[in-house]
């Protein structure tokens, strides 16, 4: 979870285990160091924290100025030595973060060329690729250019050579990677906090980027493989526990962050190799397949993700939902089944609401599970069963990386209940994960047309009021959407399903009111179509959100559009928050409001 890499002039294991310290705030299990010694690789790795590398290290020292170290939060395979970071081939060394989604395909291509893997993760392929071409006779450079190309996913990298003191790689797609520029030396790192302690001169790679470094030397390459100059920013040495990773906001890292903590969060549930859930709790899976009912409360943005997941679980799993907020939920005296099984969803586990609604339902012997960012937090301590998401600290007020990492927890929770309750087929199942392993990808693809959400945010902050329509599983992120506009650019907007525009919301359209139309190519399209048609037969200016085939299906009579990436409609609620979240913060930019903190709105409301 935590990278950093020294090109230096003295011994910088111990350097790079300092700079690892100040990563652990991103949570991991294990950690290793690789050097070279001697012009040979060689590496210490241990299982729990750096302490215990440090042992190892006090143990069996390790010299060389040049080198990687990682803490690892296990994805592919369970934390332990043998999959802990750096992976190594005699020839290169490797840390990685992020899914390589096709490690498999790629893994058994190198297994018939005689390579042997030696842990389970999808990390180890990298490593090995890179080693295939450098046997090929590519030069460092070119092959791990030449690998990097073939790796599908989100990742950040960065590796050694053999007998190239000096030589550090990096490259980053959706995984954070900054490069800090010292006096004769040269360093790569997760973040600039990790570099603070060598210096403050750093720059952020963009996705697509590959970072050469040659002693003090840094040359970085763009995805076409074009010389790129990415400025140098002097951050500030007082660096908090968490920095803006060259960010102008938190909400902006934080958006830019989802294909990593959705790797993150997925990773946890699903089981990248068989491509199945691996929410194998047997009291989980008990109360699943008893259940007679699923409560499911929140409030906010969570509530939201709650409303995805009553879509989830009653089309997967015919498991019939009962969803309120929790501050209607908890005075409502709810009818609670026997055999119930109740679901709270709260970023920070503290929701006074959310958490009065947990209380009340264990006290009518419901099955509790809450979906908690915060694995400590109160809510996550009372539930029977916590399932922990893995944002990470979000700062902005706004909720955004929380949110698709409950939708990400969500997911495979509706897997297993469809699972538990007789379903669901390993086929569809296996179906199913691939869309969500592939989902960070697609959110990386799709924040490449960022400038375009900042001109078309531009337009939407003109509006007084807008209103967002959504059918289905998508819905709820007509709802989100508004919310997250009105949070932030304090514009008036309203989140309706498409469908009941005609029943009222329809008075309101003007040509002064923008109508952010949500419709995947799916099934329920061309319902939503009609609804929008229905919009500018009125004079209504739309703002269609769609992929390829449902923007060229919607004729030229839309006024914008805004593409995101085909991917199967099961993940749609994922990718298609990202740009309502894009579009309400550049909205917020142009209107020139205080993104991070909103006016009146508390990041955890721990009153009713
Ligand atoms: C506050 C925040 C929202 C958040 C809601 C629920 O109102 O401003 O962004 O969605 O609380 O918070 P929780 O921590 O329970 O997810």
């Amino acid at each position: 979870c935590g990278i950093v890499g020294i090109a230096g002039t003295k011994d910088c294991a111990g350097a790079i285990v300092d700079a690892l310290r100040r990563l652990e705030y991103r949570g991991y299990d294990s950690a290793g160091i690789a050097t070279l010694v001697q012009g040979k690789i060689d590496r210490r790795r241990a299982l729990g924290k750096l302490s215990a590398l440090d042992a190892v290290l006090r143990d069996r020292p390790l010299p060389g100025h040049t080198g990687i170290g990682h803490t690892r939060w296990a994805t592919h395979g369970k934390p332990s030595e043998l999959n802990a970071h750096p992976h190594a081939t005699d020839k290169v060394a490797i840390v990685h973060n992020g899914i390589i989604e096709n490690f498999r395909e790629l893994r058994a291509e190198l297994i018939a060329k005689g390579h042997k893997f030696e842990s389970e993760t999808d990390s180890e392929v990298c490593a090995h690729l890179i080693s295939q071409y450098l046997d090929e006779g590519l030069p460092p450079e070119q092959a791990a250019k030449t690998a990097i190309k073939r790796l599908e996913g989100a990742y950040a990298l960065a590796m050694i050579f053999k007998g190239e003191e000096g030589l550090l790689i990096g490259a980053r797609m959706g995984s954070p990677l900054a490069v800090g520029y010292g006096v004769n030396e040269a360093y790569l790192g997760s973040d600039a906090f990790a570099l603070a302690p060598f210096t403050n001169r750093v720059s952020y790679l963009d996705d697509g980027d590959v970072v050469v470094v040659r002693g003090p030397e840094v040359k970085i390459y763009d995805v076409q493989d074009r010389p790129a100059n990415r400025e140098i920013k002097v951050t500030s040495a007082s660096a908090g526990l968490v920095d803006k990773a060259g960010h102008r906001h938190y909400m902006a890292k934080e958006i830019h962050e989802q294909p990593e903590v959705i790797a993150h969060t997925l990773a946890h549930y699903l089981d990248p190799d068989a491509r199945t859930v691996r929410l194998n709790e047997p009291r989980l899976a008990k109360a699943l397949a008893e259940a007679m009912r699923l409560t499911i409360s929140a409030c906010g943005t969570a509530y939201y993700a709650g409303l995805v997941g009553k879509y989830w679980f009653e089309q997967l799993a015919r498991l019939p939902v009962e969803i309120d907020v929790a501050s209607e939920l908890r005075y409502r005296q709810p009818v609670y089944p026997e055999n119930g099984v109740a679901l709270y969803i709260s970023q920070s586990g503290e929701t006074a609401d959310t958490l009065a609604a947990l209380r009340d339902a264990k006290a009518h012997g419901q099955v509790t599970i809450a979906i908690v960012n915060v694995p400590e937090s109160t809510i996550a301590r009372e539930a029977d069963i916590a399932l922990p998401t893995f944002a990470g600290p979000e700062i902005g007020v706004a909720s955004t990386k929380a949110f698709t990492c409950q939708l990400s927890a969500l997911a495979p929770l509706a897997i297993a209940a469809a699972r538990a309750r007789g379903h669901m087929d390993l086929a569809t199942e296996n179906k199913l994960c691939s869309a969500l392993l592939g989902a960070p990808r697609h959110i990386v693809e799709f924040l490449k047309q960022e400038s375009r959400i900042e001109h078309l945010g531009g337009e939407v902050a003109k509006a007084r009021d807008v209103l967002y329509l959504g059918r289905g599983v998508n819905y709820p992120l007509a709802l989100e959407g508004a919310l997250k506009l009105k949070e932030i650019s304090y514009i008036h907007a309203e989140g309706y399903a498409a469908g009941e525009m005609k029943h009222g919301p329809i008075a309101l359209i003007d040509e002064k009111v923008p109508v952010i139309v949500i419709a995947p190519h799916d099934a329920l399209y061309e319902k939503t179509v009609s609804n929008m048609q229905e919009v500018m037969a009125r004079g209504g200016k739309v703002i269609l959100i769609s992929d390829k085939a449902g923007i060229a299906a919607a004729g030229a009579q839309v006024w914008q559009t805004v593409e995101v990436p085909e991917a199967d409609p099961f993940i749609s609620p994922l990718l298609y928050a990202v740009p309502v979240q894009t579009l309400a913060y550049y909205a917020a930019v142009a209107k020139g409001t205080d993104v991070d903190q909103p006016r009146n709105l508390a990041k955890s409301v721990t009153v009713e």
